[in-house]
């Protein structure tokens, strides 16, 4: 199959490798994985290493991006960092993840400042959403997407719209929860129509459309070819899969195999 859209996987490593473990690893990582024309791969190191692996990087082949950031650009905010200081190493940044929402309190509020600092620093945020297992539980799945929706989008116009990634991570299928069971194909096909659904609202309907929507919670390698399928599902956000070399290229090849490379 042809086509004219991006896959985006992206490693998020969370609180995991030391700069110098962190370079290792790029390097084996960067014998294995070649650039390609419809695949982005993106990797989410901690903070610490993201200048020396910016320099270590192939840009055509991986870019970087950042997992936390302060929003405001500069000022007296002991040990924050800002996205300003931080935006010739990355190109893209995690905003809203729920360890932050829940872990670090973050508010929608917060989160909204976030996204701004990033368009207006020249970065495509990757906005995380998604509900928690008692949220879906009591059947309130669609109006936890439309509140992080709402909140985390509401300093965005309908001209910087295009420039942001929505990430679909239901807090009950990411693996540091205790009971996390991997999501099935029809509850992310499903909330990606939400999603969609809901950003016609807000934005109309061809930015519904165009808007690239990502899967993340316990993908590995033998469920990631099957949610990379799911039609509307432009890419993976991928957590402890994403540490092992093995299991993150083989991640790479299933999306690799949804294009013609020619
Ligand atoms: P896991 O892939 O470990 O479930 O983590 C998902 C995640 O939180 C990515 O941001």
């Amino acid at each position: 199959m042809i086509s004219a859209r991006k896959t985006y996987i992206i490693a998020n490593w969370k609180m995991n490798f030391t700069p110098g473990e962190a370079s290792l690893y790029l390097h084996r990582l960067s014998n294995r994985i070649p650039a390609m024309r419809n695949v982005q791969v993106v990797l989410s190191p901690s903070l610490v290493s993201l200048q020396p692996l910016s320099l270590q990087i192939n840009r055509r082949q991986f870019k970087l991006a950042a997992q936390n950031f302060y929003w405001q650009d500069y000022g007296a905010f002991t040990g924050e960092v800002s996205i300003s200081q931080i935006r010739s190493f990355v190109d893209y940044a995690i905003v809203g993840h729920s360890e932050r929402r829940y872990l670090f309190n973050e508010s929608d509020k917060d989160i909204a400042q976030k996204v701004a600092a990033a368009i207006r620093n020249g970065l495509t945020p990757v906005l995380c959403i998604g509900e928690t297992a008692e949220e879906r539980r009591n059947g309130e799945t669609s109006a936890a997407i439309y509140d992080q929706l709402i909140g985390g989008l509401s300093q965005v116009s309908e001209e910087d719209i295009s420039k942001v990634i929505i990430a679909y991570e239901p807090v009950w299928a990411i693996s540091s929860n205790k009971n996390a069971r991997p999501a099935k194909p029809e509850d992310i096909k499903e909330a990606q129509l939400l999603i969609r659904r809901h950003i016609s609202k807000l934005y109309g309907d061809e930015t519904a459309m165009d808007l690239p929507i990502l899967y993340g919670g316990s993908v590995n390698p033998s469920t990631a070819p099957g949610y990379l399928n799911i039609p509307g599902i432009d890419g993976l956000l991928v957590g402890n899969a994403s540490l092992i070399a093995d299991s993150f290229c083989a991640i790479v090849e299933s999306a690799k195999g949804k294009y013609d490379e020619r």
